[in-house]
Protein backbone atom coordinates (compact mmCIF):
# COMPACT_ATOMS: atom_id res chain seq x y z
CA UNK A 1 0.00 0.00 0.00
CA UNK A 2 1.35 3.05 -0.76
CA UNK A 3 1.24 6.21 1.19
CA UNK A 4 -1.41 9.11 0.09
CA UNK A 5 -0.04 12.21 -0.87
CA UNK A 6 -1.76 14.59 1.13
CA UNK A 7 -1.03 17.45 -0.45
CA UNK A 8 -3.05 15.86 -3.65
CA UNK A 9 -5.79 14.84 -1.61
CA UNK A 10 -6.07 17.87 0.58
CA UNK A 11 -8.49 16.94 3.57
CA UNK A 12 -7.61 13.54 4.17
CA UNK A 13 -5.00 14.34 6.82
CA UNK A 14 -7.41 12.70 9.78
CA UNK A 15 -6.99 9.13 7.70
CA UNK A 16 -3.51 9.19 7.46
CA UNK A 17 -2.65 5.06 7.44
CA UNK A 18 -5.93 4.01 6.33
CA UNK A 19 -6.45 2.34 2.99
CA UNK A 20 -8.76 4.42 0.98
CA UNK A 21 -11.99 2.08 -0.22
CA UNK A 22 -11.39 3.63 -3.57
CA UNK A 23 -8.63 4.87 -4.84
CA UNK A 24 -7.82 6.33 -8.18
CA UNK A 25 -3.69 6.90 -9.09
CA UNK A 26 -2.18 8.60 -12.30
CA UNK A 27 -5.72 7.78 -14.18
CA UNK A 28 -5.43 8.56 -17.99
CA UNK A 29 -7.93 7.01 -19.94
CA UNK A 30 -9.92 7.90 -23.28
CA UNK A 31 -12.47 6.82 -25.78
CA UNK A 32 -10.10 6.96 -29.08
CA UNK A 33 -6.74 5.93 -29.28
CA UNK A 34 -3.87 8.45 -29.36
CA UNK A 35 -7.00 11.04 -27.36
CA UNK A 36 -6.99 11.02 -23.72
CA UNK A 37 -9.39 12.61 -21.83
CA UNK A 38 -8.00 12.22 -18.60
CA UNK A 39 -4.58 13.28 -18.16
CA UNK A 40 -3.01 12.00 -15.08
CA UNK A 41 -6.21 12.11 -12.47
CA UNK A 42 -6.50 11.41 -9.16
CA UNK A 43 -8.92 10.72 -6.64
CA UNK A 44 -9.19 8.92 -3.28
CA UNK A 45 -12.39 8.17 -1.11
CA UNK A 46 -12.26 6.85 2.27
CA UNK A 47 -14.91 4.61 3.87
CA UNK A 48 -18.11 6.51 4.52
CA UNK A 49 -16.90 9.48 2.82
CA UNK A 50 -19.43 11.88 0.34
CA UNK A 51 -16.71 13.24 -2.35
CA UNK A 52 -17.68 15.88 -5.04
CA UNK A 53 -16.24 16.40 -8.03
CA UNK A 54 -16.97 19.60 -9.75
CA UNK A 55 -15.25 21.49 -12.74
CA UNK A 56 -16.55 22.80 -16.32
CA UNK A 57 -18.64 20.96 -19.01
CA UNK A 58 -16.32 18.74 -20.74
CA UNK A 59 -13.18 18.72 -17.59
CA UNK A 60 -13.49 15.08 -18.15
CA UNK A 61 -16.00 14.45 -14.83
CA UNK A 62 -18.32 12.26 -16.43
CA UNK A 63 -15.25 9.93 -17.74
CA UNK A 64 -13.69 9.52 -15.33
CA UNK A 65 -16.79 7.85 -13.24
CA UNK A 66 -17.27 6.06 -16.05
CA UNK A 67 -13.13 4.79 -16.14
CA UNK A 68 -13.77 3.78 -12.45
CA UNK A 69 -16.46 1.74 -13.61
CA UNK A 70 -14.62 0.24 -16.46
CA UNK A 71 -16.59 1.73 -19.15
CA UNK A 72 -13.62 3.67 -20.40
CA UNK A 73 -10.64 2.13 -21.30
CA UNK A 74 -7.68 2.87 -18.69
CA UNK A 75 -4.24 3.73 -20.91
CA UNK A 76 -2.25 4.02 -17.66
CA UNK A 77 -2.97 4.13 -14.01
CA UNK A 78 -4.67 2.26 -11.22
CA UNK A 79 -8.22 1.96 -9.49
CA UNK A 80 -8.19 -0.03 -6.34
CA UNK A 81 -11.57 -1.13 -4.26
CA UNK A 82 -10.30 -1.86 -0.88
CA UNK A 83 -6.22 -1.93 -1.68
CA UNK A 84 -7.39 -4.41 -4.40
CA UNK A 85 -6.89 -3.93 -8.26
CA UNK A 86 -9.79 -3.15 -10.34
CA UNK A 87 -8.57 -1.16 -13.05
CA UNK A 88 -9.99 -2.20 -16.22
CA UNK A 89 -12.75 -4.83 -14.40
CA UNK A 90 -15.48 -4.88 -16.63
CA UNK A 91 -18.90 -3.63 -14.95
CA UNK A 92 -20.95 -6.79 -14.00
CA UNK A 93 -17.42 -8.08 -11.96
CA UNK A 94 -17.56 -4.40 -10.50
CA UNK A 95 -20.75 -4.35 -9.12
CA UNK A 96 -20.43 -8.29 -7.99
CA UNK A 97 -17.38 -6.31 -5.71
CA UNK A 98 -19.61 -3.65 -4.73
CA UNK A 99 -19.60 -0.84 -6.89
CA UNK A 100 -22.51 0.74 -7.82
CA UNK A 101 -22.83 3.45 -11.01
CA UNK A 102 -25.98 5.89 -12.00
CA UNK A 103 -25.20 7.47 -15.32
CA UNK A 104 -25.53 10.97 -16.07
CA UNK A 105 -28.30 9.94 -18.77
CA UNK A 106 -29.96 6.94 -20.22
CA UNK A 107 -30.35 5.48 -16.72
CA UNK A 108 -33.53 3.70 -16.41
CA UNK A 109 -35.24 0.95 -18.78
CA UNK A 110 -38.45 2.88 -19.92
CA UNK A 111 -40.49 -0.05 -20.96
CA UNK A 112 -40.04 -2.00 -17.78
CA UNK A 113 -41.80 -1.08 -14.53
CA UNK A 114 -40.57 0.39 -11.80
CA UNK A 115 -40.05 -2.78 -9.89
CA UNK A 116 -38.80 -4.39 -12.77
CA UNK A 117 -36.46 -1.83 -13.47
CA UNK A 118 -35.24 -2.76 -9.71
CA UNK A 119 -35.33 -6.33 -10.16
CA UNK A 120 -32.32 -5.33 -12.82
CA UNK A 121 -30.32 -4.24 -10.00
CA UNK A 122 -30.33 -7.37 -8.77
CA UNK A 123 -29.52 -9.83 -11.32
CA UNK A 124 -26.63 -11.35 -9.68
CA UNK A 125 -28.62 -12.21 -6.43
CA UNK A 126 -32.18 -12.56 -7.09
CA UNK A 127 -32.68 -14.52 -3.73
CA UNK A 128 -31.62 -11.21 -2.01
CA UNK A 129 -34.70 -9.61 -3.97
CA UNK A 130 -37.63 -8.80 -1.50
CA UNK A 131 -34.78 -8.07 1.55
CA UNK A 132 -33.12 -5.00 -0.43
CA UNK A 133 -36.87 -3.81 -2.18
CA UNK A 134 -38.16 -3.17 1.45
CA UNK A 135 -35.08 -0.91 2.45
CA UNK A 136 -34.91 0.91 -0.68
CA UNK A 137 -38.77 1.47 -0.50
CA UNK A 138 -38.24 3.00 3.01
CA UNK A 139 -35.47 5.24 1.35
CA UNK A 140 -38.17 5.80 -1.65
CA UNK A 141 -41.31 5.25 -0.68
CA UNK A 142 -42.85 7.32 -3.34
CA UNK A 143 -41.54 4.25 -5.62
CA UNK A 144 -43.71 1.90 -3.15
CA UNK A 145 -46.57 3.61 -4.27
CA UNK A 146 -45.85 3.25 -8.05
CA UNK A 147 -44.34 0.01 -8.43
CA UNK A 148 -46.08 -1.21 -11.40
CA UNK A 149 -45.79 2.39 -13.29
CA UNK A 150 -43.96 1.99 -16.33
CA UNK A 151 -40.36 3.85 -15.63
CA UNK A 152 -40.66 5.74 -18.89
CA UNK A 153 -43.87 7.82 -17.70
CA UNK A 154 -42.00 8.85 -14.58
CA UNK A 155 -40.80 12.29 -14.62
CA UNK A 156 -37.21 12.92 -14.58
CA UNK A 157 -36.86 13.42 -10.71
CA UNK A 158 -38.67 9.96 -10.34
CA UNK A 159 -36.37 8.37 -13.26
CA UNK A 160 -33.13 9.90 -11.43
CA UNK A 161 -34.83 8.15 -7.85
CA UNK A 162 -35.55 4.90 -10.10
CA UNK A 163 -31.70 4.74 -11.37
CA UNK A 164 -30.33 5.71 -7.88
CA UNK A 165 -32.76 2.71 -6.23
CA UNK A 166 -31.70 0.19 -8.69
CA UNK A 167 -28.30 0.49 -8.02
CA UNK A 168 -28.38 0.15 -4.28
CA UNK A 169 -30.60 -2.64 -5.11
CA UNK A 170 -26.77 -4.62 -4.80
CA UNK A 171 -26.10 -2.79 -1.41
CA UNK A 172 -23.15 -1.27 -3.04
CA UNK A 173 -20.13 0.16 -0.96
CA UNK A 174 -19.40 2.55 -2.95
CA UNK A 175 -21.76 4.29 -5.33
CA UNK A 176 -20.84 6.17 -8.25
CA UNK A 177 -23.63 8.85 -9.11
CA UNK A 178 -23.38 11.24 -11.86
CA UNK A 179 -24.97 14.65 -12.05
CA UNK A 180 -27.99 13.30 -9.88
CA UNK A 181 -29.61 16.83 -9.54
CA UNK A 182 -29.00 17.92 -13.32
CA UNK A 183 -32.58 18.79 -15.14
CA UNK A 184 -34.40 18.78 -11.61
CA UNK A 185 -36.44 21.57 -10.36
CA UNK A 186 -34.90 23.26 -6.82
CA UNK A 187 -37.19 21.79 -4.58
CA UNK A 188 -36.30 18.46 -6.55
CA UNK A 189 -32.82 19.58 -6.99
CA UNK A 190 -32.89 19.92 -2.86
CA UNK A 191 -34.65 16.75 -1.90
CA UNK A 192 -32.04 14.52 -4.11
CA UNK A 193 -29.10 16.00 -2.28
CA UNK A 194 -30.46 15.70 1.22
CA UNK A 195 -31.17 11.95 -0.28
CA UNK A 196 -28.03 11.36 -1.54
CA UNK A 197 -26.61 12.27 2.32
CA UNK A 198 -29.04 10.55 3.89
CA UNK A 199 -27.39 7.22 1.86
CA UNK A 200 -24.41 8.14 2.36
CA UNK A 201 -25.11 8.64 6.17
CA UNK A 202 -26.42 5.00 6.24
CA UNK A 203 -22.89 3.59 5.27
CA UNK A 204 -22.28 3.67 1.91
CA UNK A 205 -19.63 5.62 0.48
CA UNK A 206 -20.24 8.09 -2.34
CA UNK A 207 -18.43 9.86 -5.21
CA UNK A 208 -21.00 12.12 -6.78
CA UNK A 209 -20.31 14.78 -9.99
CA UNK A 210 -22.23 17.62 -9.86
CA UNK A 211 -23.07 20.91 -11.80
CA UNK A 212 -24.67 22.18 -8.81
CA UNK A 213 -21.47 23.17 -7.82
CA UNK A 214 -22.03 25.27 -4.64
CA UNK A 215 -25.03 22.43 -3.26
CA UNK A 216 -22.46 19.85 -3.72
CA UNK A 217 -19.46 21.23 -1.74
CA UNK A 218 -21.94 22.13 0.89
CA UNK A 219 -23.05 18.38 1.59
CA UNK A 220 -19.60 16.33 0.71
CA UNK A 221 -16.68 15.93 2.99
CA UNK A 222 -14.20 16.45 0.68
CA UNK A 223 -14.16 17.63 -3.35
CA UNK A 224 -11.95 17.65 -6.37
CA UNK A 225 -12.27 20.11 -8.97
CA UNK A 226 -11.60 18.63 -12.43
CA UNK A 227 -10.06 20.65 -15.35
CA UNK A 228 -9.18 19.39 -18.71
CA UNK A 229 -8.76 15.94 -17.05
CA UNK A 230 -6.67 16.71 -14.63
CA UNK A 231 -7.18 17.51 -10.53
CA UNK A 232 -6.96 21.27 -10.28
CA UNK A 233 -8.62 21.60 -6.39
CA UNK A 234 -9.43 19.71 -4.00
CA UNK A 235 -10.15 19.95 0.02
CA UNK A 236 -13.08 19.81 2.01
CA UNK A 237 -15.98 20.89 0.72
CA UNK A 238 -15.92 24.42 3.14
CA UNK A 239 -12.50 25.09 1.97
CA UNK A 240 -13.48 25.20 -1.95
CA UNK A 241 -16.40 26.55 -1.91
CA UNK A 242 -14.29 29.96 0.27
CA UNK A 243 -11.57 29.12 -1.95
CA UNK A 244 -11.21 32.81 -3.68
CA UNK A 245 -9.70 30.87 -6.66
CA UNK A 246 -12.29 28.34 -7.02
CA UNK A 247 -14.99 30.54 -6.90
CA UNK A 248 -13.70 33.13 -9.62
CA UNK A 249 -12.64 30.12 -11.92
CA UNK A 250 -15.36 27.25 -10.83
CA UNK A 251 -18.33 28.73 -8.92
CA UNK A 252 -18.92 32.26 -10.74
CA UNK A 253 -19.85 35.35 -9.42
CA UNK A 254 -23.30 34.53 -9.29
CA UNK A 255 -21.93 31.83 -6.51
CA UNK A 256 -20.52 34.85 -4.95
CA UNK A 257 -23.69 37.14 -4.74
CA UNK A 258 -25.57 34.34 -3.31
CA UNK A 259 -23.75 33.88 -0.19
CA UNK A 260 -23.30 37.85 -0.14
CA UNK A 261 -19.50 37.94 -0.29
N1 LIG B 1 -18.31 8.52 -26.08
C1 LIG B 1 -17.37 9.44 -26.34
N2 LIG B 1 -16.54 9.33 -27.41
C2 LIG B 1 -15.59 10.26 -27.66
N3 LIG B 1 -15.37 11.35 -26.89
C3 LIG B 1 -16.17 11.53 -25.83
C4 LIG B 1 -17.20 10.58 -25.49
N4 LIG B 1 -17.83 11.02 -24.37
C5 LIG B 1 -17.20 12.17 -24.02
N5 LIG B 1 -16.22 12.47 -24.89
C6 LIG B 1 -15.32 13.64 -24.81
O1 LIG B 1 -14.65 13.62 -23.57
C7 LIG B 1 -14.50 14.94 -23.05
C8 LIG B 1 -14.96 14.96 -21.61
O2 LIG B 1 -16.34 14.60 -21.60
P1 LIG B 1 -17.11 14.28 -20.24
O3 LIG B 1 -18.47 13.83 -20.64
O4 LIG B 1 -16.29 13.40 -19.40
O5 LIG B 1 -17.15 15.73 -19.57
P2 LIG B 1 -17.94 16.23 -18.29
O6 LIG B 1 -16.95 16.90 -17.41
O7 LIG B 1 -18.75 15.13 -17.72
O8 LIG B 1 -18.89 17.36 -18.92
P3 LIG B 1 -20.41 17.78 -18.57
O9 LIG B 1 -20.30 18.72 -17.42
O10 LIG B 1 -20.86 18.48 -19.82
O11 LIG B 1 -21.21 16.54 -18.27
C9 LIG B 1 -15.27 15.86 -23.98
O12 LIG B 1 -14.36 16.52 -24.80
C10 LIG B 1 -16.14 14.91 -24.78
O13 LIG B 1 -16.33 15.40 -26.09
MG1 LIG C 1 -20.75 14.78 -17.51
Amino acid sequence: MSIVDTTVHKGTEKFAGQEPIMRAEHLVAGYLPGVNILNDCDLVCYPGELIGIIGPNGAGKSTLLKALFGLVKIHSGSVTLGGEDITNLKANKLVQAGVGFVPQTNNVFPSLTIQENLQMGMFLRPKKFEERLDVIFDLFPVLADRRDQRAGSLSGGERQSVAMARALMMDPKVLLLDEPSAGLSPVRQDETFIRTRRINKAGVSVIMVEQNARRCLQICDRGYVLDQGRNAYSGTGHELADDPKVIELYLGTLAKDVDGK
